[in-house]
């Protein structure tokens, strides 16, 4: 079962940790790094119990690992549930990926076969997840540059099944949607198409740099033309899902990014208006 829908947000990110107090801007929550935070104490800290004292906040993590053949990290774990059990996020969610092996963490979310072992190895390991934390976890599509042969389904039927051995919810993003189907050949309707719409509970939007044979997902630019297209037939398709923006690199003003999120609440509204009519 899905959570509430608290609208439009926006990733907090600490250059703007003033101007959000100052401003109070019209956003509608906050998706916090998880890892920036999994501290006893500390100034980052400090702002995410300032601003969760005013807006709801999601916690994003990157590290949880759950495609690696590693254990799960207990520690890493311990410190989720702790800031978890401290900020009460409407929802915590990782991406479907394995970021290193022999406990070496590499910071990149690297792509999984697409086989029935592997969907069996991560379901257990989000079952495992959600049990430790008490809550149920979205677990995101990737962008991805490489595929394996081994591969038995697509990313999209494989999304599925997890979602189905597990309950867990799916996290949208949008853009590597987008950035995947380019690299691979894909369409990128025909995936969003696929994945169980009752399960998908956030989307993600963001920039990307266009290399000419490839796209690299670089959250440092804002969200092109072709890529709120695919926004806009998500929604057409899902109904009304809690939508933000990630800019992780040349992060403009505040006031930038609040109207960038005003074209996804204006698509929104009209994709949906369209879909009523
Ligand atoms: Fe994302």
């Amino acid at each position: 079962m899905r959570f509430q829908n608290p609208g439009f947000g926006l990733g907090l990110r600490t250059v703007h940790y003033d101007d959000i107090l100052a401003s109070r801007p019209r956003v509608d929550w906050f998706e916090a790094l998880s890892e920036n935070y999994m501290v006893p104490g500390g100034k980052p800290l400090y702002y995410l119990d300032r601003i969760r004292a005013e807006y709801p906040v999601v916690l994003h993590g990157v590290s949880l690992s759950i495609g690696s053949t590693d254990p799960l990290d207990l520690d890493y774990l311990k410190a989720l549930k702790a800031l978890a059990d401290r900020i009460q996020p409407a929802w915590v969610s990782d991406h479907l990926c394995w970021t290193g092996f022999a406990r070496k963490n590499i910071h990149d979310l690297l792509p999984l076969p697409y086989t029935t072992e592997a969907a069996r190895h991560v379901a257990a390991r989000i079952a495992q997840v959600q049990d430790f934390l008490q809550r149920p976890i979205l677990i995101e599509n990737v962008s991805s540059y490489v595929n394996f042969d081994r591969s038995e389904m697509t990313e999209w039927e494989f999304l599925a099944e997890i979602s189905e051995r597990t309950d867990c919810l799916l996290l949208l993003d949008v853009n590597n949607v987008y950035v995947s189907g380019f690299n691979h050949g894909f369409d990128p309707r025909q995936f969003i198409d696929a994945l169980p719409a009752h399960r998908i509970q956030q989307i993600h939007l963001a920039g990307h740099s266009h290399c000419g044979t490839h796209i690299i997902d670089t959250h440092d630019a804002p969200v092109i033309d072709e890529v709120w297209d695919l926004y806009r037939h998500a929604i057409e398709k899902l109904g009304p899902v809690a939508t933000m923006i990630e800019r992780d690199d040349h992060i403009p003003d505040l006031a930038t990014l609040v109207s960038e999120l005003e074209q996804a609440r204006e698509i929104a509204t009209t994709a949906r208006s369209f879909v009523a009519a």
